[in-house]
C-alpha cells in the first residue's frame, strides 16, 4: 500500500484540502513544497495561493479583487439547489442565509458598517477591563483541576473547553448551556456547506434553528436585564439606534461562537504540543514565563490554526502566468504563507524569541482581520505562562496521535503527564 506522503504533490494537496487524517498528521512538507514549486496553482475547481505576498493580498483585499458575499452563489451551490427536493432546497438556503449574514462573509458597505459597531468592546483597554480577570481565573481553575488528576491528563479536552467557557463569559451564556451550544455548533460545522447531501442540509438547518432560537432568547434576557458593557451591550445599543438590524446582531453572536472556539482551542493544543516537542523552547519559557507574550505570536505563526480559507475572484487577473477568472474559487493557504522563507528565516523551526513572528497572518489581514485576536492572545498567554510556572516538567505521555479536522487541523487527544512540582 502506498504511503500517502509518497503520493504526487497534487494528490497530497487535494487530500489535505479534503481533510485526510493521515495527511493532517504532518501537512507542512506538502504545503512547503506547494509554495516552493507551484505558488499559484490551478487545481480542478480552484486556484490555490500559498506564497506570503499572495495570501496576504488575498486576506487583506478590500473586495476589489476578491469577494466574500459572492461565495453564496457558487456553481456547486446552484447545482445542489437544482438537485434537491423543495424541502432540501429550503433547508440549504436557510443555512446559506444564516452564514452569509455573518461579518466574515460580508462585502462593503455592510462589512465596514457592522465592524465599526462591534470593534470597540474588543479594543485592548476594554478587553482587559472586562475579560482579563475572568480569563485568568478560568485558566487557573482549569489547571487546578488538571493538577488534581493522578496520572495522564488529556490536555486537548481542557484546551477544548476553555475557549468555550471564555466565550460564555463574553456573551453571558450560563455554563450549563455551553454543552448544548457546542452540540449545535458542531452539527452546523459538519453539515453546513455539504452540497452533496440533502440529509446534511436538513441536519444543518435544524441545528441552526436551535442555535438561533437560543441566541434570540439570550439577547432578549440581556436586553431585559440591561447589559451595559461588552459586545452584547454594543449589539443592543446598535439595534436600538437603528445602526444594526436584529438579524445582524444575532448573526454576530453566532459568528463569535463559530470563529472563537476551535481556532483558539487548536492554538492552545497544538501550541502546547509544539512547545513540548521543541524542548529547548519549552525550557526557555520555563526559565522566563514572561516570554509567553512573544511565544504566543510565534506559535500562532508556527501552528496557524486556520490552515486555509476560500474566497471568490471578483476580477479577472493573472498571477505568475496562471489566469484567474471572475467567479473562480481562490484558496489561500495561510499555513504555507506563515512559513514562507522570504519572510521568516528558518521558517520550520519554532523560535519563541523570533523577531519577525508578528509578521504572521494567522489572524488574517486588513479589513477582515480577526476581531477576537486580542481575546485569543489573552487566553493563550495566560495558559502558557501558568503552564510554564506550574508544570515545568510536563511531558507528552505518548505519540503519535490521531489527527482530525480540515482547515482547522487538530490532534484528537493530547495525553500529558504534568508532573506538578
Ligand atoms: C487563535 C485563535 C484565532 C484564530 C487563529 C483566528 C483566525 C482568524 C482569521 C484568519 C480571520 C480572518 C478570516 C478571513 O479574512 O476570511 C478571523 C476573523 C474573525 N475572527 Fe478570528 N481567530 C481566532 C480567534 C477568534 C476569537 C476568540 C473570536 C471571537 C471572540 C474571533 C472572531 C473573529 C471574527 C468575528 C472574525 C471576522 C472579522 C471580519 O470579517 O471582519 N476569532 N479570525
Amino acid at each position: 500500500m502506498t504511503n500517502k506522503v509518497d503520493l504526487p504533490l497534487q494528490e497530497r494537496v487535494q487530500l489535505l484540502l479534503a481533510g485526510d487524517a493521515e495527511m493532517l498528521a504532518d501537512p507542512f512538507p506538502t504545503w512547503n513544497q506547494l509554495r516552493d514549486e507551484h505558488p499559484v496553482w490551478r487545481l480542478s475547481d480552484a486556484v490555490v495561493l500559498s506564497r506570503y505576498k499572495d495570501v496576504r493580498e488575498l486576506l487583506g483585499d478590500d473586495n476589489l479583487l476578491y469577494s466574500r458575499a459572492a461565495t453564496k452563489h457558487s456553481q456547486r451551490y446552484e447545482e445542489a439547489r437544482e438537485r434537491f427536493s423543495v424541502e432540501g432546497r429550503d433547508a440549504f438556503d436557510a443555512v446559506l442565509d444564516q452564514e452569509f449574514q455573518q461579518l466574515v462573509r460580508l462585502d462593503p458597505p455592510d462589512h465596514p458598517r457592522i465592524k465599526a459597531l462591534v470593534q470597540p468592546p474588543f479594543a485592548l483597554r476594554s478587553l482587559k477591563a472586562e475579560m482579563e480577570e475572568k480569563v485568568t481565573a478560568r485558566v487557573t481553575q482549569g489547571l487546578d483541576e488538571l493538577a488534581a488528576v493522578d496520572g495522564v491528563v488529556d490536555f486537548k479536552r481542557f484546551a477544548y473547553t476553555l475557549p468555550l467557557t471564555v466565550l460564555g463569559d463574553l456573551l453571558g451564556i450560563p455554563l450549563g448551556d455551553l454543552e448544548q451550544i457546542h452540540e449545535w455548533a458542531k452539527r452546523i460545522a459538519e453539515n453546513k456547506f455539504n452540497a452533496d447531501s440533502e440529509e446534511s442540509a436538513l441536519e444543518g438547518a435544524d441545528a441552526y434553528r436551535g442555535l438561533m432560537d437560543y441566541i434570540e432568547s439570550l439577547l432578549e434576557r440581556q436586553r431585559a436585564s440591561g447589559a451595559t458593557t461588552g459586545l452584547i451591550a454594543a449589539l443592543i445599543d446598535s439595534e436600538r439606534s437603528g445602526a444594526m438590524t436584529h438579524d445582524e446582531s444575532k448573526a454576530m453572536v453566532a459568528l463569535m461562537i463559530f470563529a472563537g472556539h476551535e481556532t483558539t482551542s487548536n492554538l492552545l493544543t497544538i501550541g502546547m504540543l509544539s512547545l513540548l516537542t521543541n524542548r529547548d523552547q519549552w525550557e526557555a519559557l520555563v526559565a522566563e514565563p514572561d516570554l509567553a507574550v512573544k511565544a504566543v505570536e510565534e506559535l500562532t505563526r508556527f501552528v496557524t490554526p486556520a490552515h486555509f480559507l476560500p474566497y471568490v475572484a471578483a476580477q479577472a487577473r493573472e498571477i505568475d502566468g496562471v489566469q484567474i477568472e471572475v467567479g473562480d474559487t481562490v484558496i489561500g493557504v495561510l499555513a504555507a504563507a506563515n512559513r514562507d522563507p522570504s519572510v521568516f528565516t528558518n521558517p520550520d523551526s519554532l523560535d519563541i524569541q523570533r523577531r519577525e513572528s508578528r509578521m504572521h497572518i494567522g489572524f488574517g489581514m486588513g479589513t477582515h482581520s480577526c476581531l477576537g485576536a486580542g481575546l485569543a492572545r489573552m487566553e493563550a498567554v495566560a495558559l502558557f505562562r501558568q503552564m510554564a510556572e506550574r508544570f515545568p516538567d510536563a511531558q507528552l505521555a505518548e505519540q503519535p496521535f490521531e489527527w482530525g479536522g480540515r482547515s482547522l487541523r487538530t490532534p484528537l487527544t493530547l495525553p500529558l503527564v504534568l508532573n506538578a512540582r
